[in-house]
């Protein structure tokens, strides 16, 4: 980026400014240079401090000088550029971010799981291609959010997420935030008038850990991972909360480049390499250590899986989270030969690495007692850390997945945090036994409430079948307020165990009828923590009739068969007059869902509950906003998906289907009018081929009806 020669005058620079006179900055005849100069200066330092991490200034002189040219540029506003370096605040709350189209399609990468899957990669490549052997480029594969960045004429314009490949989220002034990320570059120097870049917003494993470090010691709910708070960040409506995550953003990809007759230039770039070299010339952050970092080009994929190896063996010393390796052919004509698919480039595949493992002893195992009373057994592990998370606990599920893993207490258990923070037991090492390991033993009484436990023949989850079990009432009131159900925010869980066990709060109704005065005297709370509870609880009175449904906790009503409840009845009470059979021709209910509602309107309890948050209050109405959107092109229609989709994601072909006004079921039955198959379906395929009524079709046919 800067030569020695440059660095030392820009060092030289900001010497002078620091320690000449400031001007008068309403003088714009002297200004005019000054403010050159500033931009230059904290230009330099942006890039030390952020892509480097090596500054060379102090952090009171930095502010002095983005103070200086923030004066000037309050003063005289005519001098302010689009990139100048004070140009990255955040510019407030945002409106929904609109929806902007990428030039080139942001595409996924082909998988493989170990070295013979390149090997047969290779091969592949080779032979469509037509070449003895290949010249790959290898990179991390960051874990974090990608994002697409466009530049026209040397100025960031536009920053966008990913999306659904064809399009993303536009968040440019979020983007602007983030100090890896140039305002300007000079692309016009490698002839370029406009670029698209790629890249992946990620955050420091270290800075990870303070964030959260800070926000424990601030009361606030804990990041899950890096991955999650970059991508949650990027889309923060409030772009100052934007810069409190410290993200930095690696370009990984120059997807498009066009001079200023709008034709493509990569091949005047030859190779990915050259690009990045250009990139990391102009300031960027990228995959290179230097500015002609060529390390990572390799010949043939031998030497490949080699680098690939050192890559493994560093994952956990890298200071960002990865999951795998990037090979890409570095040549841009190759890459163009080869093409794509309509899921990836023929020309690049991503080894995944295995997910993390760790040993550790299970000493312990705590039953716990759910909202409906299934008893689930959890492991109460010697703390570990696996991929920078200490694990103590992880879940066990139920007596048949301790009977399949052979888990005995005080076994060395094998644990594996893949991706998420959700730590999972993936065997135990009967071998390590010494004698004093013990079977587990399934209690025949609820650990809590003292009550039989039970267990229907067909299932596999013993139950506590007391309604009123304390362990049962206060997971059903932390699953009413919860984000998905009710959604009060100001009465978390770890609130409702407090007031539970201080009998503030015993049965959901008593809510609405919280004792303020005497909760305003508890350790902890105060006049402006009251008002916040009491405005949430209050707000909640005027949720939505389907996250009502959601909140009463009936068995296996989830959000898809509450949002088709609340959109079947204009009122919560006209449930109880549904029988089975009626309940059953709904999309999506079969006979054990119909059987669960029944049941739940019919019992005493259920009603009282209704009835008391109904004069507590609480909306029991259809909103307008959940009636069902008429005449959609799938108005009446219900879709099941199955097998791998290549386009879509699940959750995109849903919203495809529901935005027209069609159904998405997650079970074949008679009520199913089409079948949608991706590649590898299993059992659903079967038994909708024994319907003819069911229209089975392929992922593009889908598409095709959509378009
Ligand atoms: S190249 C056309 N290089 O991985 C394909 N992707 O499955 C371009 N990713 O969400 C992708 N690090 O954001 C490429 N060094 C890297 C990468 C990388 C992370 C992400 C990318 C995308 C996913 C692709």
């Amino acid at each position: 980026m800067y030569s020695e020669q440059q660095q030392k005058q820009l060092q030289q620079l900001t010497t002078n400014l620091l320690s000449t006179q400031a001007i008068n900055v309403q003088d714009k005849l002297a200004a005019l240079p000054v403010v050159d100069d500033l931009h230059q200066v904290l230009k330099y330092h942006d890039w030390r401090y952020y892509v480097l991490a090596e500054p060379t200034i102090k952090d009171v002189d930095y502010d002095y000088l983005f103070d200086y040219l923030k004066r000037i540029e309050t003063a005289q506003p005519d001098l302010l550029k689009p990139d100048s370096p004070t140009q990255r605040v955040a510019r407030g709350l945002s409106e929904d971010f609109p929806t902007v189209p990428h030039t080139v399609p942001m595409l996924s990468l082909a998988k493989a799981y170990k070295p013979d899957d390149l090997r047969d990669w290779d091969t592949s490549v080779k032979k469509l291609l037509e070449e003895d052997e290949i010249e790959y480029i290898i990179e991390p594969k960051f874990d974090g959010a990608s994002i697409a960045l466009v530049y026209e004429n040397n100025l960031l314009i536009r920053g966008a997420t990913r999306g659904n490949g064809a399009e993303g989220d536009d968040i440019t002034n979020n983007i602007k935030t983030l100090a890896t990320i140039p305002l300007s570059a000079n692309f016009a120097k490698a002839g370029l008038h406009k670029v698209e870049l790629r890249g992946e917003v990620v955050i420091h494993k270290k800075k990870f850990e303070q964030l959260n470090k800070d926000r424990a010691a601030k009361g606030e709910k804990l990041l899950s991972n890096p991955r999650n708070s970059a991508a949650g960040a990027l889309r923060q409506k409030d772009s100052s909360k934007v810069a409190e995550r410290k993200l930095e953003a690696f370009i990984y990809q120059m997807g498009y480049a066009a001079n200023n007759k709008a034709e493509n230039q990569l091949y005047n770039l030859a190779t990915h390499g050259k690009s990045m070299q250009l990139l990391y010339q102009q300031g960027f952050k990228t995959p290179l250590t230097s500015a002609n970092d060529n390390s990572n080009v390799l010949q043939g994929m031998e030497a490949v899986i080699e680098a690939c190896n050192k890559w493994q063996a560093k994952r956990d010393a890298y200071p960002y989270e990865i999951d795998g390796i990037v090979i890409k052919v570095n040549n841009y004509k190759l890459q163009d030969i080869a093409g794509a698919t309509s899921h990836h480039p023929r020309w690049a595949i991503a080894l995944k690495f295995d997910a993390q493992q760790a040993m550790t002893i299970l000493e312990d195992i705590t039953f716990q007692v759910g909202r409906t009373g299934a008893i689930t057994p959890v492991a109460n592990l010697k703390t570990v850390n696996v991929a920078g998370a200490n694990i103590s606990n992880a879940s066990l599920h139920n007596a048949d997945f301790i009977k399949d893993k052979d888990i005995q207490v005080g076994d060395t258990v094998v644990i594996e945090r893949a991706g998420d923070v959700i730590p999972y037991i993936v065997r135990s090492i009967p071998e390590k036994r010494d004698g004093s390991q013990k079977p587990v033993e399934f209690p025949s009484n609820c650990p809590v409430c003292e009550s039989a436990l039970e267990k229907p023949e067909e299932e596999i989850v013993w139950r506590c079948v007391n309604m009123e079990c304390p362990a049962q009432v206060e997971a059903r009131i932390i699953h009413f307020v919860s984000k998905n159900a009710m959604d009060i925010a100001g009465l978390g869980k770890d609130i409702v165990k407090r007031f539970f066990k201080d009998k503030l709060l015993q049965r959901i109704p008593d809510i609405y009828q919280l004792p303020y005065d005497q909760i305003q005297t508890l350790d902890g709370w105060g006049e402006k923590s009251v008002v916040k509870l009491r405005d949430s609880v209050a707000a909640s009175k005027d949720q939505e009739l389907n996250r009502l449904i959601i909140g009463l906790g009936i068995r296996d009503v989830g959000g898809t068969t509450a949002k088709l409840l609340a959109q079947t009845v204009t009122e919560l009470e006209e449930l109880a007059n549904w029988n089975e059979e009626q309940l059953m021709e709904l999309p999506d209910v079969g006979p054990k869902v119909a059987a669960n509602i029944c049941q739940f309107f019919s019992n005493e309890q259920s009603l009282r509950l209704i009835k008391d948050l109904k004069s507590a209050g609480v909306n029991t109405h259809r909103k307008e906003s959940e009636a069902a959107s008429e005449g959609g092109q799938f108005q009446g229609l219900i879709f099941l998906f199955t097998g791998a989709l290549q386009e879509l994601k699940r959750n995109e072909a849903k919203k495809m289907v529901e935005d027209r006004g069609g159904k998405v079921v997650s079970a074949v039955s008679k009520k199913l009018n089409y079948l949608v198959v991706g590649e590898a379906p299993g059992s659903k395929l079967k038994k909708a081929q024994k319907i003819e009524t069911i229209k089975i079709i392929s992922e593009a046919e889908f598409l095709e009806m959509v378009d």
